[in-house]
């Protein structure tokens, strides 16, 4: 999975890597997310109801983990940095739910403030199971809102983002298209030097920011043409490339960095192109949000020094770890420093 001439180039940078891992505790990151909270409810199934034919699950266990922005902000506490998190949640239960996670974790929640007229965004899984056979999902119930948060909301973000931006060493924008991020928002965001943008959506009005990590999809859907092969199996290399030059005009980027899943990660500076291969293909359980984790990492790559390939690998090095996980999930720099090793002793002279 990995080729000779990239093993090469990481065996020459293994000890840096190292390096830079040990500096993630020093960084201070503000990262304005989206927050949303992923609730999984299971238990087992009784029998069916006669009110309904439906089947009645005796509650056995409720889980909550941070999904969304707040999936970003968590990842980067549990790599070891200072996070000030900044966002929405509505006054309700989930909103204490995910303050109190975080605040667990050692996350400075000041930042996030409580809009009463919006639910904390909320994902909520109920699955069963018999008393002998494997849990299955059996709906989803989401809470969300269309409306924006109202002005003054968007102002006291705004002005809280611009208060800490001489306190921290990098700014996170995690957009989900879920309201956190308005104009003036994104404006306080960019007053900072070193701002990386995860978005799903309208690029342009993060021009200027230094770094952008877009999916495929994403990035297919901002240029406005396919990055795959016609039958989508594959990503079509000549398009990619011309997708990382659209991508870097349209946002005034330093770099962008396009993730592709299995087939690894691709980083456009204007000038070269350097590709990144996924470095864990065969124990591979659940992809949802490695690319909230390669967001994490990279960035406290790039606060502890890193030139943007070494951040960018440091990423892809985080991502291959929490795909091992169910659902969203999170990884250390321990963990990162053992896989490290032991993908240079995989790939030796
Ligand atoms: N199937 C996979 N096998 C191996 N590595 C993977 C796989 N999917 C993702 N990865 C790793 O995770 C990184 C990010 O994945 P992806 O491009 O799917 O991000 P994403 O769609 O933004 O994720 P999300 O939005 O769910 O957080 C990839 O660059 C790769 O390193
Ligand atoms: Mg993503």
């Amino acid at each position: 999975m990995i080729d000779d001439t990239f093993a090469a180039k990481l065996r020459s940078q293994g000890d840096r890597l190292l390096v830079l891992l040990t500096q993630f505790p020093q960084a201070r990151v503000l990262v304005i997310g989206d927050l949303t909270l992923d609730e999984f409810l299971s238990g087992q199934v009784e029998r069916v109801s006669r009110e309904a034919p439906v089947l009645i699950i005796r509650h056995e266990a409720t889980r909550q983990v941070p999904g969304g922005g707040a999936n970003a902000i968590y990842n980067l506490a549990k790599l070891g940095a200072q996070v000030k998190a900044v966002g929405l949640v509505g006054q309700d239960e989930q909103g204490l739910a995910l303050r109190r996670i975080f605040a667990e974790a050692g996350i400075d929640t000041q930042g996030i403030l409580v809009d009463p007229d919006r639910p904390t965004v909320t994902k909520t899984r109920i699955s069963g199971h018999a008393r002998q056979s494997v849990t299955q999902q059996i709906v989803r119930v989401d809470r969300k809102s269309d409306q924006l948060p109202n002005a003054t909301l968007q102002a006291q973000l705004a002005e809280y983002v611009r208060s800490q931006i001489a306190n921290v060493d990098a700014v996170v924008c995690s957009d989900y298209g879920d309201g956190a991020l308005t104009a003036p928002v994104i404006q306080a965001a960019l007053t900072h030097s070193c701002t990386i943008v995860d978005t799903q959506q309208h690029f342009q009005r993060y021009a200027g920011a230094t770094l952008f990590t877009p999916n495929l999809p994403e990035a297919e859907q901002a240029v406005g043409y396919a990055l795959t092969q016609p039958d989508r199996s594959k990503t079509d290399p000549a398009a990619l490339r011309q997708a990382g030059a659209d991508l870097l005009t349209l946002t005034q980027a330093k770099q962008i960095l396009i993730t592709q899943g299995d087939e690894g990660m691709s980083l456009f500076d204007g000038t070269a192109e350097q590709h990144i291969p996924a470095f864990n293909r065969t124990e591979v359980f659940d992809v949802t949000g490695a690319g909230d984790t390669v967001v994490a990492a990279l960035t406290l790559g790039l606060i502890a020094g890193a030139a943007f390939w070494e951040a960018a690998v440091l990423g892809n090095l985080a991502a291959s770890l929490v795909v091992r996980h169910f659902g969203t999930a999170t990884t250390t720099t321990t963990e990162m420093k053992t896989a490290l090793l032991a993908l240079l002793e995989d790939n030796p002279m």
